[in-house]
């Protein structure tokens, strides 16, 4: 009797264990597979387009390849994970055949001049030889349309948490990363906990250092630099849903790149696999962080910077995982698709 209880459950277990694993094997390759799907369709509509021009001359609009045209600017802020997501970039470059540019602006500076707005927003849309692209730099949204311009570039960008950004950034100036191990850091030596800075309230773990990731999707007006300025904020999450193309988050980083993949496969194409393959993608840990105190936790998040920055974290989370809800059908495990019907006239 005992030999048979014991026993009956185990099986029963064992055998739920195994039907999940079939489960979710064949969810995910159906997945991947409908993926594949739309991919080539978005390559096949591009190509479309530049057949229909052969055909016929006198459509301006189908002789556009969006696709040898395309421009990706990825405005990076510090800290977020973004050297392994540009690691990725330049793996890819010669494979998917596009290029890669390091924006590099004198001394680290985040918002560029007026003549060099103006010098950078025509020199990268007239630059054919560098097209398609990824421009990359620790620099601040700029607003295309105040330049004129025939056409403007998508962005994209990911977002941190807000202190688990001030952390990293405070360990890395003393301790560097694994990235670059030899290069002596600014506060090298340096042996301060970020709890001990927090409670001596230094200046290098002031909450208003967390004033960047608002800075950087805001841009180039004097307000998004005001750290507690609520119209920087505000102009942050419209700029981030209005003019951004799309904003992951750095503890999501494989979705954010298999979004990218799924909508821009001229440049992303095989980004996933690499990423997941790659030994690169992981390498910048910053060496010797400690994870702060609850106390440091709580005193940081009293502060009006943190929930200024946090707002805007929680609003970029909400688009990023929407976007990803709405690519299936609700409930289904079926890729949304479109098609036009009803064609008139005949
Ligand atoms: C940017 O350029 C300067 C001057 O050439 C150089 O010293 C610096 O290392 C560059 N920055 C980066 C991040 O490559
Ligand atoms: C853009 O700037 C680069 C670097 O200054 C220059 O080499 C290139 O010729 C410029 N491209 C155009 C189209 O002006
Ligand atoms: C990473 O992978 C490359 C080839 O894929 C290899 O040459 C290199 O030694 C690896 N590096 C590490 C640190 O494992």
């Amino acid at each position: 009797m005992r030999y048979q209880f014991t026993m009956k459950p185990k099986y029963i277990l064992i055998a739920i264990v195994l039907l999940v694993i079939i489960v979710s094997v064949f969810y995910n390759f159906n997945l991947s597979s409908q993926l594949e799907e739309i991919r080539s369709k978005i390559e096949s509509n591009s190509n479309v387009a530049s057949r229909a021009s052969v055909v016929s001359e006198k459509q301006p609009e189908s002789t556009y390849d969006f696709n040898e045209n395309l421009i990706v600017i990825y405005n990076r802020v510090p800290k977020t994970g973004s050297t392994s997501f540009v690691n990725l970039a330049y793996d890819l470059c010669k494979r998917n055949q596009f290029h890669v540019l390091h924006i590099n602006i004198t001394g680290n500076m985040h918002v560029l001049s007026l003549p060099n707005q103006i010098n950078f927003v025509r020199n990268i849309t007239s630059w054919r030889q560098m097209k398609p692209a990824i421009y990359h730099g620790h620099m601040a949204f700029l607003d295309f349309s105040k330049f004129s311009m025939p056409s403007k570039p998508l962005y994209i960008n990911l977002i941190r948490k807000p202190l688990d950004r001030l952390v990293s950034y405070y360990y890395f100036l003393r301790y560097g990363d694994n990235y670059r191990p030899n290069l002596v850091r600014r506060k090298a030596g340096d042996k301060m906990t970020f709890d001990e800075c927090v409670e001596q309230q230094q200046a290098d773990c002031d909450p208003k250092l967390m004033w960047l990731q608002i800075p950087f999707f805001c841009g180039h007006a004097a307000q998004c630099w005001e750290a507690g300025s609520e119209w920087a904020l505000a102009q942050a999450k419209r700029n981030l849903v209005q003019e951004y193309f799309l904003v992951g988050l750095t503890e999501q980083m494989e979705d954010f790149i298999s979004l990218l993949e799924a909508s821009l496969p001229r440049i992303f194409r095989g980004s996933l696999d690499h990423y997941s393959t790659s030994n690169r993608s992981h390498l910048r840990q910053t060496t010797s962080k400690i994870t702060p105190s609850q106390a440091t936790v709580d005193r940081i998040q009293e502060s009006d910077v943190w929930k200024m920055e946090n707002e805007l974290y929680d609003f970029a989370a909400q688009q990023f995982h929407f976007l990803q809800k709405k690519m299936t059908v609700p409930g289904k495990n079926v890729l949304q698709s479109y098609m036009y019907e009803k064609i008139r006239p005949k």
